[in-house]
């Protein structure tokens, strides 16, 4: 076989072999095949598309160039979550200890990534002495035992995806729906999970700006999870704002904290309610989603889930005692209000702004290498359809750096649009695709 004549079929129209797929990542993947010859390879796909059977070839190619995680060791249904991502979404803060209260096992294996504010982990790390670096044996052990563990991604998951990500970053070919979904399912179908639950998000916060974008994202996955024999769902929700109101790290793991208390924001607790159903299901936990709803309201209700997030918090190490005083949480220097410079309603906040504003503040990463502030970030206090008077606070910034804190807020005011014409809101729920 031959990279050139794959690269001829593919810019002509034609269809992919499994069998030319699997040479192509496989060589890609050991340095044989160089970035050049990929490179027209993903650009002639970028024109010419692939179907449903070369996606998920490409999928399972790149999800078995590395190791598989083999969860067998743990008991019951596997059911991992994934985000497309968004500003303010502290979603599996307060999932993974909702469905593990129900008996969902949770063995989750994270990143930490890039982005406006830090993954799952870092926001963790707000606990004090909470650590992901643990031992295989002790992931295994803490979700047989306590039903949620979180480790550090320490195995060599769909490395292939790794590299091509990075080359389709610098060729202008990330944004093809194919190449998106095999990208993400690669890594969780590696991640060992038996079933699958999706949270597509769309607007301007998201990596899909429309709807039709995140429908199609969402059921491109959904094709290759099922394909590949787990049980998938995707949920498309709104990024057309923040989730939530809190973003940056301790204020989001606080906001979570403060929603497994039934105090938090309902778009907030609908969402993990919504995404959560699906995942009990899944685990087999409940028969219908409306019976699994019921379910998780009661584990916020009782503090079932609360009293499981202390429980994880303190089996990795970390102080449990935060979960019950987030006064002790990190905190910033510099709190202040941003006050509206006009009155009326919210008719658009430019949510990645928003996650800018984070990222300027010093609680997100730019490079790898960056350190996060966890105290930093901003609590909002109107989102949009809500009416403002001028003077009254749209949020308060928590801030370490004068400097930081006037260029953040700056961007903050030109995120917001505030007029007379009252909004109709858009629905949080946009849509589930199963298969
Ligand atoms: N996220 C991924 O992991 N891969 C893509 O291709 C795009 C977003």
């Amino acid at each position: 076989m031959r990279m050139y004549d794959l690269i001829m079929k593919k810019r002509n129209g034609g269809a992919l072999s499994e069998d030319e797929i699997a040479f192509m990542v496989k060589g890609y993947t050991n340095g044989e095949i160089p970035d050049y010859q990929m490179s027209a390879m993903m650009m002639a796909i970028y024109f010419q598309g692939m179907d449903e059977t070369e996606t998920l070839s490409l999928t399972m190619a790149m999800a078995k160039s590395g190791d598989m995680l083999d969860l067998s060791e743990i008991s019951g249904v596997k059911v991992d979550k994934h985000s497309t991502g968004g500003v303010g979404d502290k979603t599996s803060l307060v999932l993974t200890p909702m469905v593990a209260a129900l008996g969902v096992p949770v063995a989750k294996m994270s990143g930490r990534g890039l982005g406006h504010t830090g993954g799952t982990i870092d926001k963790l790390e707000s606990f004090t002495g909470f650590s992901t670096v643990i031992s295989e044996e002790q992931f295994k052990e803490n979700v047989n035992r306590i039903g949620i563990a979180i480790m550090g991604q320490t195995a060599d998951l769909a490395p292939a995806d790794k590299k091509l990500y990075a080359l389709r970053d610098v060729t202008a070919t990330v944004d093809n729906m194919s190449l998106i979904a095999s990208s993400i399912m690669s890594k969780k179908l590696a991640a060992g999970a038996d079933a699958i639950v999706l949270d597509v998000k769309t607007g301007s916060g998201a990596f899909m700006k429309t709807q039709e974008e995140s429908f199609g994202l969402a059921n491109a996955m959904v094709k290759i999870g099922t394909g590949a024999g787990r049980n998938t769902v995707a949920v498309v929700s709104d990024m057309d704002q923040p989730l939530g109101f809190a973003v940056g790290n301790a204020l989001e793991v606080k906001e979570a904290v403060a929603t497994l208390n039934g105090e938090g924001p309902d778009d907030l607790e609908e969402l993990c309610l919504t995404l959560g159903s699906y995942m009990v299901v899944a685990a087999k936990k409940a028969t219908d989603v409306g019976e699994a709803r019921e379910m998780l309201k009661k584990c916020i209700e009782d503090k079932s889930a609360l009293r499981k997030l202390a429980e994880f918090i303190e089996a990795q190490g970390g102080d449990k005692e935060l979960v019950y005083h987030t006064d002790r949480l990190p905190k910033a220097s510099m709190i202040e209000e941003i006050a509206s410079p006009a009155e009326g309603y919210v008719q658009n906040i430019v949510c990645d702004e928003i996650g800018i504003c984070s990222l300027i503040l010093g609680g997100g990463r730019e490079t790898k290498e960056s350190v996060i502030d966890l105290s930093v970030g901003l609590v909002l206090h109107k989102k949009v359809g809500d009416y403002v008077r001028q003077g009254e606070s749209l949020a308060t910034i928590h801030a370490n750096d004068r400097e930081k804190l006037n260029a953040a807020k700056q961007r903050f005011l030109n995120a917001y649009t505030i007029n007379d014409t009252p909004v109709t809101k858009k629905p949080l729920i946009r849509g589930i695709v199963t298969r």
